[in-house]
């Protein structure tokens, strides 16, 4: 067992070392230290050892762990400070008072992409123009499925389509990483939408999934309660529905009691008083199956939150259409820096 402790942890750090990116670290972090992971196949035989044993082998393992887990932490740190640019500023220019800032629909996307990868999710992306297979099919929504005409497609001449969501980025995940996966993906969709105060035909979601041994739907209450907390940074109503999506069973609705009129009804939430914001559910099987996960070992949920709707509560933002305005004085209004 000690050789083997040894062996393992000599591997492991060559293969820290070889890693470039953060996905295939992650990847490396899950072989050695994650459930199924080497480190813990050998410490679940040290029961059986001697007391002497027990405690020679246990410090071993505990040791080793630590250096592989230090290696990991400062190969990430490592590949996070070579992806982020380097900038310079030059002191001697003057001012210019008109600064910008960021648009309110990027800001509400890193507040949930920080709070998900503090929950050991990976943000990833996907294509804007994608395939019915991805869109649809691999989603289980077969061709002449109703549930297309719940998102009015823009299809392209060479059969392709404009993204209606971001699911798909679920299934490109599914097919890259297999399981166990944990990731996030946020980015525009387009529907061929009639446009009002709440729908744009060009708008922003992000994309979760978590797919594991034993998930259940509280581990998925959990992190929306979770990303709700640090996006609103105060207590929100939320009421959970059942929605129906043919990608998950059960689906919800996580609706939000409007904040721009504190649920009396205006036309940004139609009069209603609650604006629908997070869809989500646990993974159908069948979903996981076509992308070669075994649905009787592991088990998901996924959401897709509306990141514009997400910034229309945060900052009352009545009317989704100035958010595609491209008027600067929008932004200049709401003086987010
Ligand atoms: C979907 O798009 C599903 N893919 C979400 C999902 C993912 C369900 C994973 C289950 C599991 P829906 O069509 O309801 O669901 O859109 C999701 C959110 O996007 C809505 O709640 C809303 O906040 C936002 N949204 C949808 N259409 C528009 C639109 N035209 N303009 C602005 N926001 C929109």
């Amino acid at each position: 067992m000690k050789e083997e402790l040894i062996t393992i942890q000599k591997d492991a750090i060559e293969e820290i070392k070889n890693v470039t990116s953060e996905a295939e670290l992650l990847k490396v972090k899950s072989n050695y230290l994650g459930k199924e992971g080497k480190i813990p196949a050998i410490t679940k035989n040290i029961k059986d050892l001697s007391i002497e044993e027990k405690k020679e082998i246990g410090s071993l393992s505990g040791k080793v762990r630590g250096d592989i887990e230090t290696a990991i932490k400062n190969k990430m740190e490592e590949i996070k400070s070579k992806n982020t640019k380097k900038i310079t500023f030059d002191h001697t220019i003057p001012v210019d008072e008109k600064i910008g800032s960021l648009s309110p629909v990027t800001i509400v996307a890193k507040k949930v992409t920080e709070a998900l990868e503090k929950m050991g999710f990976i943000i990833v992306s996907g294509p804007e123009k994608e395939d019915d297979y991805h869109n649809f099919e691999a989603l289980n929504i077969p061709a002449d499925h109703p549930a297309r005409d719940m998102q009015d497609t823009y299809w392209l001449s060479t059969g392709e389509l404009l993204r209606t969501h971001t699911s798909p980025c679920q299934v490109r995940a599914m097919e890259k990483y297999s399981a166990p996966l944990r990731i996030a993906a946020p980015g525009r969709c387009f529907r061929n939408e009639d446009i009002d105060a709440c729908h744009e035909n060009t708008f922003f979601q992000l994309e979760g999934m978590v797919i594991d041994e034993n998930v259940s739907i509280n581990n998925l209450i959990y992190v929306m309660k979770n990303i709700l907390t640090e996006v609103f940074e105060t207590e929100v109503d939320v009421r959970l529905r059942p929605g129906f999506f043919p990608f998950v069973e059960p689906g919800f609705e996580l609706d939000v009691k409007c904040l721009i009129c504190g649920g009396k009804g205006c036309p940004t939430c139609k009069n209603s008083g609650w604006l629908e914001l997070l869809p989500c559910g646990m993974v159908h099987p069948n979903v996981l199956k076509m992308s070669g996960i075994d649905p009787e070992k592991y088990s998901g949920f996924a959401f897709g939150i509306g990141l514009t709707r997400l910034a229309m509560m945060k900052y009352k933002i009545k009317d989704i259409r100035e958010l595609n305005s491209g008027d600067t004085r929008v932004l200049g209004q709401f003086g987010i820096k």
